[in-house]
């Protein structure tokens, strides 16, 4: 199973789904990273790990259109069987919801539907919630929506503070997506 991996930022989910690669417990492959930002530190990362790394933005286009065709052909070519958005900032288009079809997830800092959106953490937190989590989800046309794959909460210390409360958002995020995609990994191949 050939892995694509978009993200725009830190990459620590990234990190963790290349380490978890490593270590035997997704049988698949990270075949390439894809990041929308030249600067984005998870370039880095992918240099560490040597996992081929392609980096484009949408301003080298003519159109948004025209960037996503790129990068639809670009994961054609790769033949990628699984796509994952990790902190990638940018909304999926028609062409590649049509390409890859269920082939899509995300990861999104809360539980989902509530607080989607660029700030799931500080929102939820500001809000007041006692209950707070990550939410793992197929892709379609929206901002954070799509089915829901899987959920984990954490419960909020009465002494909480943002900061760490995305310190365990974080470390959820880690321990959970690359379990996530290892049975999703698990179940296709025994499809096929
Ligand atoms: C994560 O919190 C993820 O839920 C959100 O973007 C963040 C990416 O973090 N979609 P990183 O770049 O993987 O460190």
């Amino acid at each position: 199973m050939r892995i694509a991996i978009l993200a725009s930022g830190n990459g620590s989910n990234f990190e963790a789904i290349v380490q978890a690669v490593e270590r035997g417990e997704i049988q698949g492959e990270v075949t390439l990273l894809f990041s929308d930002k030249k600067e984005a530190n998870v370039l880095k990362r992918a240099a560490k790990y040597q996992v081929p790394a392609y980096s484009f933005a949408p301003k080298q286009f003519d159109s948004k259109e025209k960037y996503e065709a790129a990068l639809c052909e670009l994961l054609v070519k790769q033949q990628i069987d699984l796509i994952v958005l990790a902190g990638y900032m940018r909304i999926i288009g028609s062409q590649l919801l049509q390409a890859f079809p269920q082939q899509i997830i995300n990861i999104h800092p809360s539980l989902l539907p509530s607080f989607p959106g660029l700030h799931g953490i500080k929102d939820a937190f500001e809000y007041g919630v006692k209950v707070t989590g990550i939410t793992i989800h197929f892709i379609d046309d929206g901002i954070d929506t799509g089915p829901i794959i899987a959920q984990k909460t954490i419960d909020l210390d009465p002494d909480e503070t943002l900061q760490t409360l995305e310190e365990k958002i974080h470390q959820l995020e880690h321990q959970w997506y690359p379990k996530v995609i290892a049975n999703i990994v698990r179940r296709r191949s025994n499809q096929i």
